[in-house]
């Protein structure tokens, strides 16, 4: 015990004196758990997240020979993601040790995680951003530990806008319709018939309960449930958002992007077939690496202005570990090992440019001059606003699925935009009375 213990702190060491990194109190402190354990951590692949935290667990192996790490590829679209969870859940096994889970899950996971506050090392809880703790804290148990942030933004191309004669990106959701139609007319007359103006996530799934999200926020300043249990989805500004987005579908955005998740946009656009894209901070770091075709010609902003703001879906991603686990102890050291300070620096300096959930990190000198995309964050993180987890907590998803089900079947033309905002009223009106609220 006390040999790794100080194994630990020479490898914390190391990197402090050949990466130039300060090492925090609250990583030192990290030891690695007695005896052997073989951990599955279920992981997303999104973009290079799996590859990235493959080299995490090779880091941890590398300091605690004892732990065998193991991870387990899960579905990139996170509503798939969570059903393939809840049969883990469900058989209560033990065959998953650390989940990766989203931040609006905090109220679904809690009864099928351990309270992180009985392995972490006292303080280590106090370098996060409080707000993210908190989230993820229900009922005084700290159900996950906050790993990256995410708010989504419009990616535009550089290039494309300047050969059009436009001097920035579009500030209202009107004129990135304009902008796109105009862009995507001339360079399909160009030869380029592949091209769209616009891409984005249309499938029914999370990713369209947040781009809609994101078209009501910024219409109405509210979400589909308010913090105090309102339904606000039956309103004119919706419908003619609803109707805006419906009009997209074939136009400046391919038919296909109704089947569309963060991933099939980003080859869209990473090929160069997209004159705009909304999409998370993880696509900036991918489209400048070497195999992107519009590496160096576009730039990352704020999504654009409805009627009342610009606003950006908060999304993030963190780790909880399982109550059914057999090994509990090490899962918590891998978990809080993987989203320590020096864990967090790593994944922020890689491609996926992973946004850091501990503050201290944004004043770190290294990040800052090695990834731009930092710099363009603070706008956009400015404009984030939540979905309504807090209030619906363990039927957070039941709400979800109503709403992206009623926003997809205008996007298919299967449902009027009024009528559709009418049955998610009724059916999210359902729900919280069954709830109690
Ligand atoms: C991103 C966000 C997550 C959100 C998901 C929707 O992964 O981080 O919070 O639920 O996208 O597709």
């Amino acid at each position: 015990m006390k040999r790794r213990i100080v194994s630990v702190m020479v490898v914390a060491l190391l990197l402090a004196a050949f990466g130039g990194m300060a090492v925090r109190a609250q990583d030192m402190m990290m030891a690695c758990p007695e005896g052997e354990a073989n951990i599955v951590i279920a992981a997303g692949a999104v973009g290079v997240e799996f590859e990235l935290v493959q080299e995490q667990a090779d880091r941890y192996m590398a300091m605690c020979p004892n732990i065998t790490i193991r991870l387990l590829e899960t579905p990139d679209l996170a509503t798939d993601r969570l059903g393939l969870y809840q049969q883990f859940w469900e058989a209560q096994t033990g065959d998953v040790d650390i989940y990766q889970t989203d931040v609006i899950w905090a109220g679904i996971i809690a009864e099928h995680v351990v309270d992180l506050n009985d392995y972490a090392p006292e303080g280590y809880f106090d370098q996060f951003f409080p707000a993210m703790v908190a989230g993820q804290n229900i009922d005084g148990r700290q159900v996950a530990v906050p790993w990256f942030t995410d708010a989504a933004g419009l990616y535009y191309r550089t290039d494309l806008l300047e050969k059009y004669g436009f001097d920035a990106p579009p500030a209202t959701w009107d004129e990135l319709t304009e902008m796109a139609q105009v862009i995507q007319d001339g360079e399909r007359a160009a030869g380029n018939s592949e091209f769209f103006g616009f891409v984005w996530q249309g499938n029914a799934y999370e990713g369209l309960t947040c781009d809609a999200h994101e078209w009501l926020v910024s219409e109405t300043g509210e979400t589909f449930i308010s913090p105090t249990g309102e339904v606000n989805v039956n309103n004119p500004e919706f419908v003619a958002a609803l109707e805006r987005a419906a009009g997209w579908v074939g136009t400046i955005s391919p038919t296909g992007v109704t089947t569309y998740g963060e991933e099939a946009s980003r080859a869209v656009w990473q090929a160069g077939n997209a004159a705009f894209m909304r999409n998370w901070p993880y696509a900036y770091g991918l489209g400048n690496s070497a195999d992107s075709a519009v590496a160096g010609l576009f730039d990352y902003a704020p999504l654009p202005m409805g009627a009342a703001s610009a606003a950006a879906c908060l999304g993030g991603w963190q780790l909880a570990v399982s109550r059914y686990s057999a090994n509990p102890e090490a899962a918590a050291s891998v978990a809080l090992f993987l989203a320590s300070y020096e864990e967090q620096k790593l994944r922020a300096l890689s491609p996926q440019g992973a946004n850091p959930t501990i503050p201290a990190l944004y004043d770190d000198p290294d990040l800052i001059e090695a990834n731009p995309l930092f710099a363009r964050m603070g706008p956009i993180l400015a404009t984030a606003y939540p979905r309504p987890s807090g209030i619906t907590a363990a039927r957070y998803n039941d709400a979800s699925v109503i709403f992206f089900s009623g926003v997809h079947s205008v996007l298919t033309g299967s449902t009027d935009a009024q009528t559709a905002v009418e049955d998610m009223e009724l059916d999210l009106q359902d729900l919280l009375e069954d709830m109690g609220i």
